[in-house]
């Protein structure tokens, strides 16, 4: 992942960044939503939408419902498939200078290695984050809350590829550093920490649920400090293995305060469906509040939480 460095720069390990402002996996698609609004390739990186297999249409409306704090979804893997990506979708990306990491999912660990055996030496692919822990499909969460199937497949995946491998936890799975330590035994480059949250929403007139399906996965403002105890924790285990902090983060203070607690970068997830502008202002806002901290660098900041 070769990029130019600035003070915004941040690097651990395989995983380099020319800035810490990551766009979350389903919340920014394949950049098109940003258009009108900044440059895409000025982030540190766009996650795609989860890719699988074969094209999936996702679950039944309703499939979002806002909640105190955040949202539910249930949508449910919702992608063309890997066949149309790599032929329609990633040749755009490549050419607009997007450093692009791909989120994949499946069923089964033959699915994950398939889209990874697909798309591996597709130019234009600078990691894979591995959503293990999807909430909203049928055995979604198998592989992010089984220590014993999450390790396996690591191995698996492991060998398929050698760009880097960022598996995404589940906080569904309760302690993560187990997971990060297994992550890092099975030669993991990365972590994100972490996925939604499986959460309810409840019509009291009617009794039901919200969404179409029981449950959905929470996200927003409200998990940002469940976000920071879990990678303060993950850093504080593993110190060597990169944490890319997805849950909750809204402002440019909360990037730095994910990055101070050990994060290597910060995904930008529900906030982009409110304002597509927020990478654009943060990006401008992190150099004075890297100053006012009497900071040089981005980097120099990681790890600095201190009691
Ligand atoms: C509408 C929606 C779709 C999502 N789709 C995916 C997905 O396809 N793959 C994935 O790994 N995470 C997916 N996520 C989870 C986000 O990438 C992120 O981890 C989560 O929303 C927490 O971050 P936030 O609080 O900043 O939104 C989705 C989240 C939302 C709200």
């Amino acid at each position: 992942m070769n990029q130019s460095f600035t003070a915004l720069g941040v690097s651990q390990g395989r995983l380099a960044f020319k800035n810490p402002v990551l766009l979350a996996s389903g919340c920014a698609s394949f950049g098109e939503p940003f258009e009108d609004f900044f440059d895409i390739a000025s982030v540190g990186a766009l996650i795609t939408k989860a890719i699988t297999r074969e094209p999936r249409e996702g679950n039944a409306s309703p499939r979002i419902c806002e909640t105190p704090c955040g949202m539910l979804n249930s949508i449910g893997l919702q992608n063309p498939g890997m066949e149309a990506f790599a032929q329609e979708i990633l040749p755009q990306l490549r050419e607009r200078g997007v450093t692009t990491i791909v989120n994949v999912a499946g069923g089964s660990e033959e699915d994950y290695e398939a889209v990874l055996t697909r798309l591996k030496d597709e130019p234009g692919i600078s990691a894979f984050e591995v959503n293990l822990s999807c909430p909203n499909v049928e055995d979604g969460l198998i592989f992010g809350t089984s220590a014993v199937a999450f390790g396996r497949i690591c191995e698996r995946l492991r060998r398929v590829t050698e760009l880097p491998l960022i598996p995404k936890l589940s906080p569904d799975a309760g302690n993560l550093v187990p997971y990060a330590k297994i992550a890092w035994g099975a030669g993991m480059d990365g972590v994100t920490v972490a996925n939604t949250w499986s959460a309810m929403a409840i019509d009291w007139r009617s009794g039901k649920s919200k969404l179409a399906k029981p449950t959905g996965g929470l996200s927003g403002p409200a998990l940002k400090p469940l976000t920071l105890a879990r990678v303060a924790a993950t850093a504080d285990a593993v110190p060597e293995l990169p944490i890319l902090a997805s849950g909750g983060a809204v402002t440019a203070t909360d990037v730095i305060e994910f990055i101070r607690a050990g994060a290597l970068a910060v995904e930008l997830g529900t906030i982009l469906f409110h304002d597509p502008t927020r990478p654009k202002k943060i990006l401008e806002e992190l150099p004075a509040l890297l100053s006012e901290v009497g900071g040089e660098s981005m980097q120099e900041l990681r790890n600095t939480l201190s009691a």
